[in-house]
């Protein structure tokens, strides 16, 4: 997993817990890395996990909504450091989209050994985006979280129904996205 993920999580930790946590969390994590992480970087992402699950247990927050408000989170500082991504698309649909055949395209140009999920998309109706999310990794509530700052940020009140369609080799959800 890129290091840019474990740099802007430690980054919303310090923020909204501040510094103190991010030094209990990375403690009880004993993690390879030591917690030094570079934006290009690439790390174990068992050790996002590990973070995750710490924060939880000393925030009291279960580790799917600290997963989600990640995600949510990111989608806003990815508008930030990489705005270019934002220029063409003029709806959360359109932007949801174009994650899989332009963005993580270009990001896997930017970072080659980018572990990327896949994104299948389609429009059952002018409404209804369905999405569907597989990756070897089990970040489905990550998705999910970065769904929702889609649509928080194109201000599209959207409804998102997911269902789990995990198998022995992938971790698949099914987000049905219904406009309000
Ligand atoms: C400007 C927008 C975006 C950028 C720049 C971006 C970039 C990235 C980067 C750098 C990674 C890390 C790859 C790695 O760790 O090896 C990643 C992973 C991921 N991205 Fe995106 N992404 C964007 C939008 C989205 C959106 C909107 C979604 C959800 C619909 C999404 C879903 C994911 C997921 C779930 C992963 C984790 C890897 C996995 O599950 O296999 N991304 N993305």
């Amino acid at each position: 997993m890129k290091g840019v993920v474990f740099t802007e999580l430690l980054d919303m930790v310090e923020g909204k817990f501040g510094e103190d946590m991010v030094e209990d969390i990375l403690d009880d994590c004993e993690l390879e890395s030591d917690g030094a992480y570079t934006t290009v970087g690439t790390y174990d992402h068992k050790e996002f996990i590990k973070i995750v699950t710490a924060l939880s247990k000393h925030s009291e927050i279960s580790v799917k909504d600290i997963v989600i408000q990640y995600g949510h989170h990111l989608f806003f500082r990815f508008n930030k450091l990489m705005p270019e991504f934002f220029e063409g698309p003029k709806s959360a649909f359109e932007f949801l989209e174009s994650v899989h055949n332009h963005i993580h395209v270009e990001v896997k140009k930017l970072y080659p050994d980018a572990a990327l999920p896949s994104f299948k998309t389609h429009r059952q109706s002018s409404d209804t985006l369905i999405m569907i999310y597989t990756s070897k990794c089990p970040f489905a509530d990550f998705a999910q979280g970065l769904i929702q700052g889609t649509a928080d940020f194109y201000k599209d009140d959207i409804q998102i129904k997911t269902e789990d369609k995990n198998s022995d080799s992938e971790f698949c959800r099914v987000f049905t996205l219904t406009k309000q």
